[in-house]
């Protein structure tokens, strides 16, 4: 195991679990087959080939680890945890009309909106498949109710990210739900799988609940802020789609009653031309909307710091404190 090169938390993470994720990579490959249904490993290995961070399957190898565990279960919650995640990005993708994920068209561009609803289940059905494997009905519990939550999450905010009156709680609802809650129930599954203490175990939930919160607040900053090719998707995505991100919903909190007028037009009725995307960044420039999101984002990685002094002290715990500042930090 060489971790002298890694410089970054993730990549150093990703030494550090080499072993483990190695064996979590090949549980997904050989689980994402089919036999039966050729379409299911050709969507499926157009994304899992495409990688993606795995930042979720590392937490909760890294949390099984940190509490000490040795056993094979690990590995299998890392997989049935990135398996939920494969499965919600494809509906995602289709919900949103997204065109790219990490850095290639979408499965819905590629084949179509049925292939990837039905693929996406095909993996739910998979993780299921693969937690039972566990024979822990704690974590069977845990992750289960961490898929209805992020269903939630998601559908709650089809309901409220056009609606002008959707305020900083219900987004912080939404994101709680559809990104938190698979990151906490990574973390958590990790102690639980361990036989961790309860209030290490709580810890680990804490922790993961904290970082998802500033993870997506971190995503949704660089979808005006970021880079298409780092972050592999595009910019301006959200406004596009109208959805209320925080950026926006600080703005329209203190818009006159003439951006207001935008922002109804543009969000609410969708009536989008060219330069709207340009006055949207103008008008969350005038309030510093964009500093005052990473700020909040910065917020939440502090307390997912602060919920790690409750663990064991050890290397794997000083890198989890660090990957709170860089999923912030990789908007500077
Ligand atoms: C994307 O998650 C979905 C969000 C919660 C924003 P990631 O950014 O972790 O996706 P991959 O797995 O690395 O592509
Ligand atoms: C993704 O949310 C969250 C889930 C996968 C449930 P977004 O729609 O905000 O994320 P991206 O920008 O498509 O990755
Ligand atoms: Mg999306
Ligand atoms: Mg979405």
């Amino acid at each position: 195991m060489d971790t002298s090169l890694a410089q970054k938390p993730h990549e150093l993470l990703a030494a550090t679990l080499a072993d483990g994720m190695a064996a979590v990579n090949e549980l997904i490959r050989t689980r994402m087959a089919s036999e039966h249904a050729p379409r299911i490993p050709e969507v499926t290995a157009h994304l899992v080939e495409a990688g993606g961070k795995r930042l979720r399957p590392m937490l909760t190898l890294a949390a099984a680890q940190m509490c000490g565990y040795q056993g094979e279960h690990a590995v299998r919650l890392a997989a049935t945890v990135e398996f939920i995640h494969t499965a919600t990005l494809l509906h995602d993708d289709v919900v949103d009309e997204s065109a790219q994920r990490r850095g290639r068209p979408t499965a819905n561009l590629l084949w179509d909106n049925k292939s990837s609803v039905l693929v996406g289940d095909y993996l739910f059905s998979r993780s299921f498949q693969l937690m039972v494997e566990t024979g822990s009905l704690r974590v069977l519990d845990i992750l289960a109710n961490a898929s209805a939550t992020i269903a939630e999450g998601e559908v709650l905010q089809m309901t409220a990210a056009t609606d002008l009156k959707t305020d900083e709680s219900v987004y912080l609802q939404v994101v709680r739900g559809k990104t938190a809650a698979l990151f906490s129930a990574a973390t958590e599954v990790g102690g639980v799988i361990a036989g961790a203490p309860e209030e290490q175990v709580k810890a680990l939930f804490d922790y993961g609940d904290a970082l998802g919160i500033a993870f997506q607040i971190a995503d949704d900053l660089l979808d005006y802020q970021g880079d298409s090719k780092a972050t592999g998707k595009n910019v301006g995505d959200d406004f596009r789609e109208r959805k209320l991100t925080l950026p926006v919903i600080k703005a329209v909190a203190q818009a006159t009653d003439e951006e207001r007028a935008f922002w109804t037009r543009t969000i609410e009725k969708g009536r989008q031309t060219d330069g709207d995307l340009e006055h949207a960044l103008e008008l969350m420039a005038k309030y510093g909307t964009l500093d005052a999101t990473r700020d909040d984002a910065n917020g939440w990685a502090n307390k997912a710091k602060q919920s790690l002094q409750a663990l064991p002290d050890h290397p794997i715990r000083q890198m989890l404190h660090d990957l709170a500042d860089y999923v912030v930090a990789r908007l500077n």
